[in-house]
């Protein structure tokens, strides 16, 4: 029998396949760095970081078994050097993923945070010729940049669904046929709405910026469903103030949480989401069962679903 943590209990039956596997299964929140040393196997979320200094204690530990795509909460050279394997669930919230940052679009295009919270404030009165007017989506220019899965799944979407022109930036030109690649300054300066889906990394820090703000329209959206450390927030707050771009829709922030006064929370462009892109039930349960398969598959030294292997 093999430790097993989880710093909290996650949704659907991968909980049930854990149980089943006759593992001691611990549940948190317990202070990682005095007990990782007891688990075989622990599964992470995006708000865990698994640091070298934590792994020099983790000497029983085989694997990582993360519950998000994104690794970047993880140490991976770390990882690889002890010859703990590490795990993830791709494919199963790339269309949730997407779909969100789809709802972060049309909620900026067409103003309705402010609608909504004028009605809770009983500030609906009477019907308003000029009010909420947003750009909405028809006849706009969507320029997605990292063009993986998530960015490709969101350019269909807006393609086919919405016959939206799409336009993106990536490492390199994949030959869409519902999307063009363009280099970045044009894809910055021409579209209506921005959406970023890069992985992060150290060369990825930051990656957008007060001068790459500075290039968009004034009129134009930024989203972003992949990480905040991905953006300078202080710079975005910066051009949102001055009017370089009409607003954000965010499902991620730079800390996550942010802190409580930080202005992106209250600012009135901004369009804010408590890191929610893969919150559908049906990806929350896959996501489920590939992490505990990761975690078992591991323990019996098999292939597991999903490893990362680049570090
Ligand atoms: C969520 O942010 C994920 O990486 O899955």
């Amino acid at each position: 029998m093999k430790n097993i943590y989880i710093s909290a209990p996650f949704y659907g039956y991968g909980n049930h396949i854990l149980k089943q596997s006759g593992h001691n299964i611990i549940y948190g929140p317990k202070d990682l760095k005095s007990s990782i040393k007891d688990y075989h196997a622990i599964i992470t979320y995006v708000s865990d970081k698994i640091s070298e200094s934590l792994l020099d204690e983790a000497t029983k530990l085989k694997v990582v078994s993360n519950y998000a795509v994104g690794v970047d909460n993880i140490d991976l050279l770390a990882c690889k050097k002890r010859g703990i394997k590490v795990g993830n669930t791709p494919d199963v919230l790339t269309f949730a993923t997407a779909e969100l940052a789809l709802t972060l679009i049309l909620n900026c295009g067409r103003q309705i945070k402010e609608a909504t919270s004028d009605v809770q404030k009983g500030l609906w009165k009477k019907w308003r010729p000029q009010g909420y007017l947003g750009p909405g989506l028809q006849n706009s220019t969507v320029g997605i940049i990292g063009m993986g899965r998530i960015g490709q799944c969101l350019g269909k979407m807006l393609s086919h669904g919405f016959g939206v022109n799409v336009i993106y930036y990536s490492r390199k030109d994949k030959n869409l046929s519902y999307a063009k690649y363009v280099e970045l300054d044009e894809l910055l300066s021409t579209s209506d709405y921005i959406s970023l889906h890069m992985a992060s990394n150290e060369q990825t820090q930051s990656f957008f910026n007060l001068e790459k703000f500075k290039k968009m329209k004034s009129t134009a959206y930024f989203i972003n469903t992949a990480r905040g450390d991905l953006v300078n927030e202080d710079e975005l707050i910066m051009a949102l103030d001055k009017g370089n771009m009409a607003g954000a829709g965010l499902d991620v922030t730079d800390p996550e949480p942010p802190k409580e006064n930080a202005a992106i929370i209250r600012h009135p462009k901004v369009f804010l989401l408590p890191h929610i892109g893969s919150a559908t039930l049906k990806a929350r349960e896959e996501m489920g069962i590939i992490a505990a398969k990761n975690v078992l598959m591991a323990l019996d030294d098999k292939p597991l679903v999903h490893e990362v292997i680049d570090a």
